[in-house]
This record gives C-alpha cells, structure tokens and sequence, in this order.
C-alpha cells in the first residue's frame, strides 16, 4: 500500500471561525500528530479562490499572512507540513487550464456553491462596479481549481467539511476522466469529513457559519474568552423546556450540543443532551462556553505572537512553496507529456 497524501485548503478571506476550525483546521492538526512519518501533509492558503469573490487588495495581502500565521497558531508544524500559499505555485493555475478542458459546463452549472456565493455578493458591490450580480467564469469555475489543487500532489486524503462534497466528487470524476483519455497519470482522491461536518450560525442555525455571515454569528479563533461567551450567551435557541438534541425542531439547540460535543471529543450527542436536560438555558450555554474557552485556549496569543513575525511567516511561505512546487510541476510535467506537450 502507498503512504497517503493528504492535501486541504482554507480561503485568506478574514479570520478562521469555529466552523472552519471543527470542520477542519481541528483536523488537519489531528492528522498532523496522529499520522505515521510516511504521510505527507500539505494545507494550502487558497488565494486564488479567494479573489473569486471581490478582495482589497490590502485586504488580501493582510489576509494571507493573517491565514498562515492562523495555521501555525492552531498547531500546524512547518518542520512536518507542507504549509503554503497557492499563488506561489502557478501549476494550480495550469492544471486548472488542462482540467477545464476535460469538464462539462453542466456539470459546473449544478454546483451549488457559486449560487449561494452569487447570491451573497449581490449586496456587496463597492469593489465591483461591473455589476456584483453578474456569474463571472472564476467563481463558476471554481470547483475546476480546486480540483487542480488536489490532484497535484497525488492526494489521495482530502479532509474537508459537508459543504465540499460536491466539489470534491468534481475532482474525482476529472481525475477518472483524465485517466481513462490520457493514461493513468493522476490519484482519484477519497474524502474524509470532519467529526463536525456542519457548525450552524449562531444568530441563524438554519444557514452555517461562514466568513461571510453576520457579525454575531461566527466565532472567530482571535476573540476574547469574554466576546466568546458573549456570542454564545446571545445565540438564538428557542423557549422549549429543558435542554435536547433535535436538529429538526431545535436547530439552535441542537447546534450548540454538537459544538459542546465536537469541542471534546464526543459524538454522542443525544447523552450530552441528557447530562444538560436539567440545566438552564443560560447555564447550559455557560457549559457550552466553558468547552470552547478550553478547546481554543492559547490560539488566539499563539496567532498574535505568529502574525507579529513577518519575517518568520515569509519563510515558511518559502519554504512550503519549494517543496509544494517541486512535487506539483513533476505531475503537470507527466499529465503535459502525455497530452503530447
Ligand atoms: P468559508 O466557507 O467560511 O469561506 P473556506 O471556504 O475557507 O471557509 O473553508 C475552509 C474549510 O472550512 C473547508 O474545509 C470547509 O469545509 C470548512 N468549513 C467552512 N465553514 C464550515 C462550517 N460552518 N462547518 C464546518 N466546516 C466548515
Ligand atoms: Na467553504
């Protein structure tokens, strides 16, 4: 059997939330210490997916040092990983060319991603005077990249959260694609989905926590202990008696409980649930708390020390960027030659 190769992305598109970090930066880290010495770890801040939405371009540049230092804070080792930023290496742009080649706009037509991103952006115009509201081709295509980043480095372990299911079936259908036109050149990946696949808003536990949602919704991994507990203090539940798991009827709730259980450990929900029942409301959110105070601990101090360090920061850029250049130009190098170029 070959060692795994395991790749994931996150967008520099602000500060990591909760969401991101049970849905995968807690398993990134997880994977990192539990892994033999023979699986490579490669985690890449996607810059290139981020500029499909419209970016400052200080922004960007804040955010991408910003995104790293996030990386290394949460735990992430540059001596063991991988860590570095897509636009340094340009074959992800070049497979991606290759790739688009190979994929059907139908298919690209029934992701659902570039219609919620689409819908998001409608309001959100001062950096896109062309009109927000129009499908520009690099957010359609978007799901062509990532595919590009993944099958590069032969992934063949792609940690992610719910939301990238369909993307990451994309990627496995080129990579079939490719191989039955061309010759068996590129690893079709396998997913592996966080213990939290979805961490719900928490001013609206019907949509999940993103980046982009309201300001109350998210916690985000640099807050203050206090700004945690005020956030989840004024997470919306509801007025049903006592404390139980039911994603359907106590969406708010039920968010929560999984937040308590996946910032421990747990899965067994309906048994955090009954070790609650009897609880307040408001002390059962102070428990909730409790768990993520202790699960974020030292991060956010870790992440201010980190991103005060730009010297240090540029160099695990570098270095990430070599070795991730190095293994990525040998396989669009293999996938040209046999495309006879
Ligand atoms: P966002 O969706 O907030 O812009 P990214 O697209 O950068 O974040 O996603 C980075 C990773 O975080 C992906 O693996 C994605 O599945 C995961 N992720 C993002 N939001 C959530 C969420 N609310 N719950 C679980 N995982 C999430
Ligand atoms: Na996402």
């Amino acid at each position: 059997t070959h060692p795994e190769v395991i790749f994931s992305g996150i967008q520099p598109t602000g500060v990591p939330h909760l969401g991101n970090y049970l849905g995968a930066l807690k398993q990134w880290v997880d994977l990192q210490n539990s892994a033999p010495p023979s699986t490579e770890l490669l985690y890449c801040v996607v810059d290139l997916h981020a500029i499909t939405q419209p970016q400052d371009p200080n922004d960007l540049r804040r955010r991408r040092q910003d995104t790293m230092a996030m990386l290394l804070a949460v735990g992430l080792k540059a001596e063991r990983c991988v860590i570095f930023e897509q636009s340094r290496v340009p074959a992800h742009s070049q497979l991606m060319w290759i790739l688009s080649t190979l994929a059907p706009t139908n298919l690209l037509a029934r992701q659902t991603q570039w219609k919620s991103k689409l819908a998001e952006s409608e309001d959100r115009s001062p950096l896109d005077p062309d009109g927000s509201s129009k499908l520009k081709l690099g957010l359609f295509s978007y799901p062509v990249l990532q595919a590009a980043d993944i099958l590069l480095y032969k992934t063949t372990l792609v940690p992610v959260g719910e939301d990238q299911i369909q993307h990451l079936e994309l990627a496995r259908s080129l990579a079939g694609k490719f191989n039955r036109t061309f010759g068996k050149i590129l690893v079709v990946p396998k997913v592996k989905l966080a213990p939290a696949k979805r961490v719900m808003s928490l001013t609206n536990p019907s949509s999940k926590m993103s980046k982009s949602g309201a300001v109350n919704s998210q916690i985000n991994l640099d807050h203050s202990e206090a700004e945690i507990r005020l956030r989840i203090r004024s997470a919306l539940t509801d007025s049903i008696h006592g404390i139980s798991y039911d994603r359907e009827a106590r969406p708010g709730v039920s968010n929560l409980i999984e937040m308590l259980g996946n910032m421990t450990n747990r899965d067994d929900f309906g048994v955090i649930a009954s070790e609650c029942e009897g609880l307040s409301m408001k002390d059962f959110k102070d428990r909730v708390a409790d768990s993520v105070v202790e699960g974020l601990k030292g991060i956010k101090e870790e992440y201010e020390r980190i991103k005060g360090d730009a010297a240090y920061l540029e160099e695990v850029s570098q270095m990430g960027a070599e070795k991730a250049n190095r293994k990525a130009n040998e396989t669009l190098g293999k996938v040209m030659e046999v495309m006879g170029m």
